[in-house]
């Protein structure tokens, strides 16, 4: 189980962050283009809206790469964006924003879910958990599993 902190950052920058994106339809191409990029190279994407315990709830899927606890760690923190060009494909990210500035202008909470032959990672960005644990900085929970263990332990401890 691990802990990133966004050392300093208030809950409440989440929100104002999300404001750049007048439109919803920027922070829905924030999540296209995190996918079409070289290091996910997604070749298929989904958008549904489902209902769970009376929310209203947008998903969003793709069949990239996923992560594992290190992207994980870097898609929910800010300012963490280290793309390079693959086989000519040139990425879109570069300022380690968009998936918190997109996803936070959709919802007031994301869940990430990644599933490779290796890991399931589970990651949480939540505004209203942050509010109801009074949190001054944002923390971000995320749990590993490592695939290749029949035991299925939890395997990192971080932070
Ligand atoms: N769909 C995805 N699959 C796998 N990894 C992802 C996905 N979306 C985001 N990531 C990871 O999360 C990181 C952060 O994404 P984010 O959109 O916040 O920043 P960025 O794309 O690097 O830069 P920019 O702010 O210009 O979009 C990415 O660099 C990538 O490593
Ligand atoms: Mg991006």
């Amino acid at each position: 189980f691990s802990h990133a902190v966004n050392s300093g950052v208030s809950p409440r920058f989440l929100h104002t962050n999300s404001t750049s994106h007048t439109w919803p339809f920027g922070a829905i191409a924030e999540l296209i283009d995190n996918a079409y990029d070289p290091d996910v190279s997604a070749k298929q994407f989904w958008i549904a809206k489902t209902v769970i315990k009376d929310q209203d709830c947008l998903t969003f899927m793709d069949n990239g790469y996923g992560l594992d606890l290190r992207t994980m760690h870097k898609m929910l923190s800010f300012g963490f964006s280290d793309k390079t060009t693959v086989k000519g494909v040139q990425p879109i990210g570069i300022y380690g924003n968009g998936f918190k500035s997109g996803s936070m202008r959709l919802g007031k909470d994301a869940i990430v879910f990644s599933k490779s032959k290796s890991t399931s990672c589970v990651g949480m960005l939540s505004q209203t958990y942050l509010e109801k644990i009074g949190a001054e900085q944002i923390i971000v929970p995320i749990v590993c599993f490592d695939q290749t263990k029949s035991d299925k332990h939890i395997l990192d401890l971080m932070q």
